[in-house]
């Protein structure tokens, strides 16, 4: 999950490096670096490395004097560390014994142990400890024994020797006018116009600079050069990948005056309800979903759902099984991506397997969808990304149309999918009959108050910051619920701890008195979901548990609800609405908190430690 860049035959290579790292920082921080070659053959490659993320190497680039004048290729890197901790000699580029190579990576080569043994046997000096240099070495390798096979033939002879994932651009000072990429599983997309030719791992990376892109295949090899784009399968069948034209604006992925993009992207959450929902329901009365390659008569013989989703999209699932099964009365099964993958799961054809991915690129949940095809169950991904790998693998795409979110955190892509998962429960419900259209048109209509209900939260924003202002001494917290207010805890928990790396966990209300409840004592902040459900009661009696062994309580509450607040330590107030929609609204004011928390505490909330914002190692 680092990010990688790469263009030959532009002028200012420099800066379309530092411009575009500064753009995909958003996958990683840990260190970045760059590679430029000169711009006649055989002189030196220049190359610069910095600990501390993109704005470091931008200002080592401007330090410095010596970078090579007039080059036209280079390659550069931003790094999420996995093998070798963050520091400049892990950063990449990293180069082979003659200094002659440069490689960027974005994956893991999971059998680097073995070619490292094999390498260093051989003579080679391996100066990092990523898994990553082994590469740049036997492609070194490689063009010692076949030089007439060019830097291409000797990236295509390493890739066959290579377990893992990557996505990885190649320079060599002795052909200047060329990068040779290759992908594997990691994305990697190419840019093209009339005099460059481009690589990065997204689009943005590169918007501003063309709209003409080209998607890289799986085992696919691309050889840029100024102008064209020459594509081959590993095996050497020459491919030609369809030119595709993105109409993104760039300016949406800027702060436009917000101090930092968290506050800007949940302040774009109604904005993002409201797309979601745009013209979903057609004049016949049916819901329509984007790309969709399975017939109704497929849908009606479903007999199972599956979820399959990470982090915040995990949550989101969550709370569409609940809708799903209550609508569609379907069953739903709901897994954590890695532990689906690897357990065996019993599906068959007559089985619907929904990927839950804001960047559509997550590795774990693409393995588990890949596992789910090889089944032949269908496959339906929610994303935010077009064209992501997810979304062209899959028998049926429903976007969330929030827009780029950059901020790590996930805010509007959150609430836009369980906005998707909630019309996709509508359509399940309507086709196989266990709604009819006009009940389904009924529900869609009162979704159609959510943009403003999560205004309204929003507004509050101030209020919540006076309740985190008052317990931000607090070193833990404890978040419950119940029914789809569980996954709501579940995201409040997860924001807390992400932001402002403070211990916080989520549990089911009914849960806590099997266990948890022995670590409530007198002072622990506890943050409720007690907004009116059927289960408002329940909740109650749970957090009357909670707080005769002392604790504070804070609860998410509807306006009005003076019951619950004489309960409540502190309240943090929301509109109400139908309860399998409630999550849309509840979660607003735990985001809130988070950030408010991860504020008074100094703390970034757009780059939080350690994290990524799309995670491509599994
Ligand atoms: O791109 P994805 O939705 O597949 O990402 C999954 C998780 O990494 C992600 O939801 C993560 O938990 C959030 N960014 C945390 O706020």
């Amino acid at each position: 999950m680092c990010g990688i860049i790469g263009i030959t035959g532009g002028e200012e290579t420099l800066d379309v490096l530092l411009e575009g790292l500064a753009r995909l920082e958003y996958r990683g921080y840990d260190s970045a670096g760059l590679a430029v070659l000169p711009a006649t053959d055989g002189g030196p490659l220049w190359r610069a490395r910095a600990a501390n993320g993109t704005r470091s190497l931008e200002d080592l680039v401007k330090r410095t004097e010596d970078a090579p004048p007039g080059s036209s290729t280079g390659i550069g890197h931003t790094r999420w560390a996995t093998h070798g901790r963050p520091s400049e000699a892990n950063a990449h580029p990293h180069v082979d014994c003659t200094g002659q190579l440069a490689l960027v990576h974005n994956g893991i080569i999971e059998n680097h142990l073995e070619l490292s043994d094999e390498l260093v046997l051989a003579g080679h000096h391996l100066e990092s400890d990523t898994d990553t240099e082994v590469l740049a070495h036997l492609i070194e390798s490689e063009l010692g024994t076949h030089p007439e096979a060019g830097l291409v033939g000797a990236v295509r002879e390493t890739l066959r020797r290579v377990r893992g994932y990557f996505a990885i651009a190649v320079i060599h000072s002795g052909e200047p006018d060329l990068i040779v990429a290759a992908r594997r599983v990691s994305p990697l997309v190419m840019g093209l116009t009339e005099t460059e030719a481009m690589l990065a791992s997204d689009i943005p990376a590169l918007l501003g600079r063309t709209r003409s892109f080209l998607l890289l295949e799986d085992d696919q090899i691309a050889e840029l050069r100024p102008g064209s784009i020459r594509v081959t399968t590993l095996d050497g069948t020459e491919v030609i990948p369809p030119l595709r034209t993105v109409d993104y604006d760039l300016d949406a992925a800027r702060k436009d005056g917000y101090p930092d993009y968290m506050s800007k992207e949940m302040h774009e959450q109604p904005m993002a309800v409201a797309n979601t929902l745009l013209d979903r329901l057609l004049p016949d009365g049916t819901l329509a979903l984007d790309e969709v390659r399975i017939s109704d008569d497929e849908l009606r013989s479903i007999d199972k759902v599956f979820i399959v989703a990470c982090g915040s999209s995990y949550h989101a699932g969550l709370m569409a099984k609940y809708a799903i099964e209550h609508w569609a009365r379907l069953p739903v099964e709901i897994d954590i991506s890695s532990e689906f993958r690897y357990r065996d799961p019993v599906l068959d054809s007559r089985t619907l397997v929904i990927g839950v991915s804001q960047s559509g690129e997550t590795v774990d949940t693409l393995q588990a969808l890949r596992e789910a095809r090889r089944w032949n169950a269908k496959v339906l991904v929610i994303s935010n990304v077009v064209d992501s790998s997810m979304t062209r693998e899959a028998d049926a795409v429903l976007y969330t149309r929030a827009g780029p979110e950059i901020g790590v955190a996930s805010t509007k892509t959150h609430l836009a999918q369980i906005t998707a998962l909630e019309i996709l429960a509508l359509y399940l419900a309507q086709t196989r009959g266990t709604l009819y259209p006009h009940e389904a048109r009924e529900f869609l209509d009162a979704m159609g108050a959510l943009p403003d209900k999560v205004e309204t939260a929003l507004e509050r924003a101030a209020d919540v910051e006076v309740v985190a202002t008052a317990y931000r001494a607090s070193p833990s917290f404890i978040f419950l619920g119940r029914h789809v207010g569980y996954p709501v805890a579940l995201e409040g928990a997860l924001k807390l701890k992400e932001l402002s790396y403070l211990w916080a966990e989520g549990f089911p209300a009914g849960e806590l008195k099997h266990g948890p409840i022995a670590v409530v004592e007198p002072g622990t902040v506890v943050i409720g979901v007690a907004t009116r459900t059927h289960l408002w009661e329940k909740m109650m009696a749970n957090v009357a548990e909670v707080k005769s062994r002392g604790a504070t309580v804070v609860l998410v509450a509807n306006d009005g609800d003076e019951e619950t607040e004489r309960q409540a330590d502190a309240v943090l107030w929301v509109p109400e609405t139908h309860q399998l929609f409630s999550p849309i609204v509840d979660v607003v004011p735990l985001q809130l908190f988070a950030y408010s928390m991860a504020r008074l505490h100094g703390l970034d909330v757009d780059r939080p430690r350690n994290l990524a914002k799309v995670v491509t190692v599994e």
